[in-house]
């Protein structure tokens, strides 16, 4: 893991940490939980509270980190062998989590992170997608009818296109929807991108201000773009939150 990828992301992270009297970050997709490791040897271990959580469907990388962890004696780094998606409903993890990441999670796992921070009433949000697959589908599957109905499907005629727009359209419906749910978005990079091609991070910040103009703006474009099946699944609009968790 590049020295940025900590440094970019970690200011906002600290920022929402901060607020909290017993913090939680969770990294979900984590890998080898190099994100989790860092963040609890320079924040939480100093500070000897909170709990750090990280995510991760390949078995033996969890069983590595719970080794690690107990070697460093980093007591309070938990691991969990489930996907995101489970996760959000799992009794092993707290009702509220202040931190959210998913670096370079897989596919869906982005949305299934975004879902998961949602639901665990997050401060902050960190996210750098990877590929994605499930627009470009989509885009896919609807092409010989836009092509006949706009002259804007020429964006995603060509297969390459299909696949790069597909994934450009995912992160702006993402911000979208997290702005329309109450969080305040920005986009940068993560790394050089001599580094990584993969490098697009998406920092939010929940401030309880759901904006309007970004769900009506996410909904013309799911239909522009003859997406509207996603309207129901992925960017569904979550209920408001209840008085008092509007975390700023
Ligand atoms: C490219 S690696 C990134 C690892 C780490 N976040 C990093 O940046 O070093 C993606 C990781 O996400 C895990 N993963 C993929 N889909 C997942 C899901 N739905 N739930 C949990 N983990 C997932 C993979 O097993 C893999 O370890």
């Amino acid at each position: 893991m590049k020295s940025g990828a900590v440094d970019a992301p970690r200011a906002a992270i600290e920022a929402a940490l901060a607020r909290s009297d017993d913090p939680v970050f969770a990294d979900v997709g984590a890998g080898k939980s190099y994100l989790g490791f860092v963040l609890y040897d320079l924040w939480f271990r100093p500070r000897g509270e909170g709990w750090v959580y990280g995510i991760e469907t390949r078995v033996e990388l969890v069983q590595r980190s719970r080794e690690l962890a107990a070697l460093l004696g980093f007591e309070r780094m938990q691991f969990l062998n489930l996907s995101v998606a489970e996760s959000a409903d799992s009794q092993a993890l707290p009702a509220q989590i202040d931190v959210v990441t998913a670096l370079h999670a897989c596919d869906t796992a982005t949305d299934d992170a975004i879902a998961f921070g949602l639901k665990k009433r997050a401060r902050a949000m960190a996210l750098v997608p990877c590929c994605q697959a499930e627009v470009a589908r989509h885009l896919n599957a609807s092409k010989a009818l836009n092509l006949s109905r706009t002259p804007l499907a020429e964006l995603w005629r060509h297969p390459l296109h299909t696949r790069e727009l597909g994934s450009q359209l995912t992160n702006v419906l993402r911000c979208l929807y997290l702005e329309a749910s109450g969080y305040q978005v920005t986009v940068t990079e993560l790394v050089g991108w001599e580094h990584s091609l993969k490098n697009e991070l998406i920092l939010a910040r929940y401030t309880g201000q759901r904006k309007r103009s970004a769900a009506e703006r996410l909904h013309a474009i799911l239909e522009e773009f003859g997406l509207q099946a996603l309207a129901a699944t992925r960017f569904a609009l979550p209920v408001a939150r209840p008085e008092g968790s509007a975390l700023s």
